[in-house]
C-alpha cells in the first residue's frame, strides 16, 4: 500500500503575509473555496490573533470548509491559542498550529529569552491548546537552524503534552536539500515518540530551493506533510509551490511512492484566482501554471509532440486545468448562464441586487468583447464596482487624449465616499496623466513600488488588460489590481484599488515579528 502526502496550504497565511498580499475575509473566502475544490488537506486559514479582521476570515472560513481541516496559527501563549480555538468553533475539522522560535539567534535576540524560557513556554502552551482541540501542529520557528540537542528536547516534551504533528521550518531559506533532508531523519530517529506526531516540512524559497528541500525533506526526511502556497506566494522569495510539489510527486510516482489527495485540474484555476487577487503575476515561464509552462516553441519540438506528446512532455496541460481556458460566455448569454458559471467557479455573491450589478458590468463587457472566458468573469466580479459598493474610492469614467508630438491628458471621474470629483492632469504618458489626476483629489502621498499590465486571457490584444499598482505609505504596502479591455481604465481601477486598501487601516500582528 502506497503511503498518503498530507497537503497544507498556507496561501491565506504566510503566502498573505507577502508585502501588499493581504487580502479581506471575502477574498480568503474565495480562495478557501478553490482549495476545497483543490482537495488541499489542511487550510491555513489566517493568524486569529494578528487582527479582527482576520479573526472573521478564520471564522467564516471554518463554517464554511467542508473535507479539508482549516488551521490557524497562533503564537505560543494562552491569548494566541484561545483566539484561534474561538474563531475555529464549530468548524467541522479544525487545528492550531502553534509557533516559538527555537534558533539561539531568534532566542537571544528577538525574543529575549532562556532556553529554558522558551523549553517552559513551549511545553505550556501546547499543554494549553490540548484543553481546546486534539489536532495540534507544533512549529519550532527557524527550526533549521537551532541546536538540534536543543530540539530533541523541546519536540519530545510538545509530542508528549498532545502534539500531533510536528513541522520544522526553513524560516529563512537557509536549507540544502540533503542536508534538510538528514535534519529531519536526525530528529525522527533521535527523539523516542516521533512515532506518536506526523512530521512535516516548511521551506521558504530564498536560495531557490523551497520545493527541492520540501521534497528531500520527504524523501530523505520522512515527513508525510509538505507546508506550501499556492504560486509560491509569500514573504520575500516566497515559500514552496503547491504546483511544483504536488505535480513533481504524482509525475515521478515512481520513485517517491506516495499518494497524494489532490485534484490537480483545479491547479491553474487556483493559480489564476490568488494572482488576480493579490496582483502577484505568475511569471510566464513558471513550472506547471507559467503561461509558457506547456507552450512548445521550436520547430523541433512542435514536430515531436505532434508524432507523440511524451517526446517532449512529461505532464498534460489539460491535467493541471489549463483546459478549462475557454470561452464560457458570451454576449448573447442570459442571466441564469451567467448565475450558473459564477457557482461553478465557486463565486457566491451576498445578495441578488449584487448579481445583478455583476450581470450588468458582464453585459457590458460582452458588448465591447465578443468571447468571454473565465478568468474574464473572475476579474470582473473582482472589480470594485460589482463587489464592493462599500469601498471609500470608486471608478466613474474617464477621457484621456495622446496624439504624437504632444503632451497626453486625462480626465477622471471617481467618487470618495458620497463625493464625486472629476480631475484633469497632464503626464508622460495617458496612464500617468490618469493616476496624476486622481493624485491631485486624494493627495495620498503615496510611493509607487511596482506598475504592470497584464493580459488576463491569451495573448490577443483583444484581452483584457490585468494592471497592478503597488503603494507604499506610512510603512504599509499594499496592492491593487484593475482590469478593463480599455488599459487606461485598468490602471485607474488599479490605483483606485490601491488608495482602498490605503484608506482601511487594518493593523496586525507580524508572525514573524
Ligand atoms: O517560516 C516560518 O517559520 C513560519 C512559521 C510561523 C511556521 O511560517
Ligand atoms: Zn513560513
Amino acid at each position: 500500500m502506497t503511503d498518503r502526502l498530507f497537503i497544507f496550504d498556507t496561501t491565506l497565511r504566510d503566502g498573505e503575509q507577502s508585502p501588499g498580499a493581504s487580502m479581506t475575509k471575502d477574498e480568503k473566502l474565495r480562495i478557501a473555496r478553490q482549495l476545497e475544490r483543490l482537495k488541499v488537506d489542511v487550510i491555513e486559514a489566517g493568524f486569529a490573533a494578528s487582527s479582527n479582521g482576520d479573526f472573521e476570515a478564520v471564522r467564516a472560513i471554518a463554517h464554511a470548509i467542508k473535507g479539508a481541516t482549516v488551521c490557524s496559527l497562533a503564537r505560543a501563549n494562552d491569548r494566541d491559542i484561545s483566539r484561534a480555538a474561538d474563531a475555529l468553533m464549530g468548524g467541522e475539522s479544525t487545528r492550531i498550529h502553534i509557533f516559538l522560535a527555537t534558533s539561539d539567534l531568534h532566542m537571544e535576540k528577538k525574543l529575549r529569552m532562556t532556553r529554558e524560557q522558551v523549553f517552559e513556554q513551549a511545553r505550556l502552551s501546547v499543554r494549553f491548546a490540548r484543553n481546546l482541540t486534539s489536532d495540534i501542529e507544533f512549529s519550532p520557528e527557524d527550526g533549521y537552524r537551532s541546536d538540534p540537542e536543543f530540539l530533541y528536547r523541546v519536540l519530545e516534551t510538545v509530542i508528549a503534552e498532545g502534539a500531533t504533528t510536528i513541522n520544522i521550518p526553513d524560516t529563512v531559506g537557509y536549507a540544502v536539500p540533503e542536508l534538510y533532508g538528514e535534519f529531519l531523519l536526525d530528529l525522527r530517529q533521535r527523539i523516542p515518540n516521533s512515532d506518536k506526531a506526523v512530521w512535516s516540512v516548511h521551506c521558504h524559497n530564498d536560495l531557490g530551493m523551497a520545493v527541492a528541500n520540501s521534497l528531500a525533506g520527504v524523501k530523505i526526511g520522512g515527513a508525510r506533510q509538505i507546508e506550501c502556497t499556492i504560486n509560491g506566494l509569500g514573504e520575500r522569495a516566497g515559500n514552496c509551490s503547491l504546483e511544483e510539489v504536488v505535480m513533481a510527486v504524482k509525475t515521478r510516482k515512481d520513485y517517491f511512492g506516495l499518494e497524494v489527495g489532490v485534484d490537480a485540474t483545479q491547479i491553474v484555476p487556483a493559480s489564476r484566482l490568488v494572482s488576480q487577487t493579490t496582483g502577484f503575476v505568475v511569471q510566464p515561464n513558471k513550472a506547471v501554471v507559467g503561461a509558457n509552462a506547456f507552450a512548445h516553441a521550436s520547430g523541433i519540438h512542435q514536430d515531436g509532440v505532434l508524432k507523440a506528446r511524451d517526446t517532449y512532455e512529461i505532464m498534460r496541460a489539460e491535467d493541471v486545468g489549463w483546459s478549462t481556458n475557454r470561452i464560457v460566455l458570451g454576449k448573447l448569454s442570459g442571466r441564469n448562464a451567467f448565475k450558473q458559471r459564477l457557482k461553478e467557479l465557486g463565486i457566491e455573491m451576498q445578495s441578488e441586487a449584487d448579481i445583478n450589478a455583476a450581470f450588468a458590468r458582464f453585459k457590458e463587457l460582452a458588448d465591447r468583447k465578443s468571447d468571454i472566458f473565465d478568468e474574464d468573469i473572475l476579474a470582473l466580479v473582482m472589480d470594485e464596482a460589482v463587489l464592493a459598493e462599500h469601498e471609500h474610492y470608486r471608478f466613474i469614467s474617464l477621457a484621456q487624449h495622446s496624439e504624437t508630438g504632444a503632451r497626453p491628458q486625462a480626465s477622471v471621474a471617481f467618487a470618495a465616499g458620497e463625493v464625486e470629483h472629476r480631475a484633469t492632469s497632464e503626464g508622460n504618458g495617458p496612464v500617468d496623466a490618469s493616476l496624476k489626476a486622481i493624485e491631485s483629489k486624494v493627495a495620498s502621498g503615496a510611493e509607487m513600488l511596482l506598475y504592470s499590465v497584464n493580459a488576463i486571457t491569451s495573448g490577443s490584444t483583444e484581452s483584457q488588460g490585468e494592471v497592478t499598482v503597488r503603494l507604499q505609505h506610512g510603512g504599509r504596502v499594499v496592492n491593487g489590481v484593475g482590469a478593463d479591455p480599455d488599459i487606461v481604465v485598468a490602471s485607474a481601477k488599479a490605483y483606485l484599488a490601491a488608495l482602498n486598501k490605503l484608506h482601511s487601516k487594518t493593523e496586525r500582528v507580524a508572525a514573524q515579528g
